[in-house]
C-alpha cells in the first residue's frame, strides 16, 4: 500500500496529499494519470519554502512514476546575467530544476508541452498545472486535469496518481455559457481579445463558441490562455473545432446555458482594457507568452529581418529550449539577434523576478500581442501595456514608440 509507507515515506506523504485533496471534493477513489506538467517550476512562483520542500522531497529518495514536464522556470539559463536577473535567482532556479531532475522530471521548462512531445491522447487523465497548458489539455486535447497546484502535481507524478473530482468526470465538462461570436477573427490578437472578454464573464465555467471557423494551434492556445488569465476557464468548446464541440452541442441543447454575442465593439473594449499604457514609448517588447510555436518564431524573424530595434528598447521572443534549438538550426536565431533582439528560453516575463528586471533595467513600458502578459503586466511585472498584433509589436521596437 502506498499510503501506509511500504514504498517509503515520500510516497506516503504524496499519497496523503492526494487523498485529502480527494476528500475535500468528494473523490470517490483515485486514478491513474499519464503525465504530469508541473506548476511552482519558477523559483519565483515557489519561493523558498517550496524550494525546500522540492529538495527535501528529493532528498527522501522519491522518484517519478509518469512522464513530467517542467513548466517555465525563473531564467533563462543561458541568458540570465544579459536579461538582468541576478545571481541568487539564478542559483536556486539551478537548485530547483536539479531536485526536479533528480526525481526524474524531464526540465522543459515551457508552458507548452504539448508543442515539445507532452502530448496526451483523448480522455486520458493526466495531472497538469499552469492554466493555459490545461486549458489546451482540456479543450483542445480532450485530455482531462484540473487546475493542478504545486504540492498535488508533485504527488501525482511520484504515485502515478489523482484524485477523481472536477474536469475528470463527463458531468463537469459541459458548457455553462454559449458564445455567438459574429465578427471575423484576425489572427491571435484577436483570439486573445476573445478570450479576455469572455473569461471576465464565464468566471470558472465551461464556454461553448459557436462562430469561430479553422482556427490555427497558436490561435486556440492564446484562446485558452486569455480565458484562463481573465477568469479561470479550465475548458471550452468551440462548435465543429474542438474534440467534444459534438457532445457539448447536445449539453447545451438540453441545458440550455446563458448566451452572449461578440461582435466587433466587444473586442474593441476588450482591446482599450488591455492596452494599459498611458505614454507611447516601449521599453520591452514581448512576443510569446504562451511560449512561441517555431511558426511564431519564424514570422518574427521574418518581419524583423534588414530591420533593428532602437535603442533602448529591449525585445524577448520567449520559447522553450527545444524550439529555440530549432530556431538556431534555421537561422531564425541570428537573424532576430542580427535585428538586436533575443530568443529568450525557458522562462516568461511573468515567472522571471519582472519586478526586479524592470526596475534594474529601467522599463516601464512592455508590447506585446499576448492578451494574457497584457492582463498580468502591471500586477505582476510592473510594467503598463500596449496591446496590438505582432506586426505592431515589431513596429514600436523599430521605432521605439506606440502607433494605434
Ligand atoms: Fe507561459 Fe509565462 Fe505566459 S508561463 S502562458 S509565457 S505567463
Amino acid at each position: 500500500m502506498m499510503a501506509d509507507g511500504e514504498h517509503g515515506p515520500a510516497v506516503e506523504s504524496a499519497m496523503k496529499i492526494l487523498v485529502a485533496l480527494g476528500g475535500i471534493f468528494e473523490a470517490e477513489k483515485l486514478v491513474d494519470v499519464t503525465s504530469v506538467h508541473m506548476p511552482g517550476s519558477s523559483v519565483v512562483v515557489s519561493g523558498d519554502a517550496g524550494l525546500q520542500f522540492v529538495e527535501d522531497t528529493w532528498q527522501a529518495d522519491a522518484t517519478f512514476k509518469v512522464p513530467t514536464t517542467l513548466n517555465t522556470g525563473a531564467i533563462d539559463f543561458e541568458l540570465w546575467r544579459t536579461l538582468g536577473i541576478s545571481e541568487s535567482i539564478a542559483d536556486k532556479q539551478h537548485r530547483l530544476t536539479r531536485a526536479y531532475e533528480g526525481m526524474g522530471a524531464i526540465s522543459l521548462h515551457s508552458c507548452c508541452p504539448y508543442l515539445s512531445g507532452n502530448i496526451p491522447r483523448a480522455s486520458e487523465q493526466v495531472a497538469w498545472g499552469e492554466s493555459s497548458a490545461v486549458a489546451y489539455a482540456n479543450s483542445v486535447l480532450s485530455a482531462r486535469t484540473n487546475r493542478e497546484g504545486g504540492p498535488a502535481a508533485l504527488a501525482s507524478a511520484i504515485t502515478g496518481k489523482a484524485p477523481l473530482y472536477g474536469y475528470r468526470l463527463d458531468e463537469n465538462r459541459g458548457s455553462t455559457l454559449v458564445v455567438r461570436v459574429d465578427t471575423e477573427l484576425a489572427g491571435i490578437t484577436d483570439y486573445g481579445a476573445l478570450g479576455y472578454h469572455v473569461g471576465r464573464i464565464a468566471g470558472d465555467g465551461v464556454p461553448f463558441f459557436a462562430g469561430i471557423s479553422s482556427p490555427t494551434t497558436d490561435e486556440l492556445k492564446m484562446l485558452g490562455a486569455a480565458l484562463a488569465s481573465s477568469g479561470a476557464v479550465a475548458l471550452f468548446h468551440i462548435e465543429h473545432v474542438t474534440p467534444e464541440s459534438e457532445w457539448a452541442s447536445v449539453f447545451v441543447e438540453s441545458n440550455k446555458p446563458e448566451e452572449i454575442d461578440v461582435g466587433q465593439g466587444e473586442l474593441r473594449d476588450a482591446y482599450s482594457l488591455l492596452c494599459k499604457a498611458k505614454e507611447t514609448s516601449v521599453d520591452l517588447v514581448c512576443i510569446g507568452c504562451p511560449h512561441c510555436s517555431i511558426q511564431e518564431v519564424a514570422e518574427v524573424a521574418g518581419l524583423l529581418k534588414g530591420k533593428r530595434v532602437r535603442q533602448n528598447t529591449a525585445f524577448w521572443v520567449c520559447t522553450s529550449a527545444p524550439v529555440k534549438t530549432l530556431a538556431d538550426r534555421l537561422g531564425l536565431t541570428k537573424t532576430i539577434n542580427d535585428a538586436g533582439a533575443l530568443i529568450v528560453r525557458d522562462t516568461c516575463p511573468v515567472l522571471a523576478p519582472m519586478k526586479d528586471i524592470a526596475s534594474k533595467m529601467n522599463y516601464r513600458t512592455v508590447a506585446t500581442n499576448s492578451a494574457k502578459l497584457a492582463n498580468y503586466a502591471p500586477g505582476q511585472c510592473n510594467l503598463m501595456p500596449h496591446y496590438g498584433d505582432l506586426k505592431q509589436c515589431v513596429n514600436s521596437a523599430i521605432e521605439g514608440k506606440w502607433a494605434p
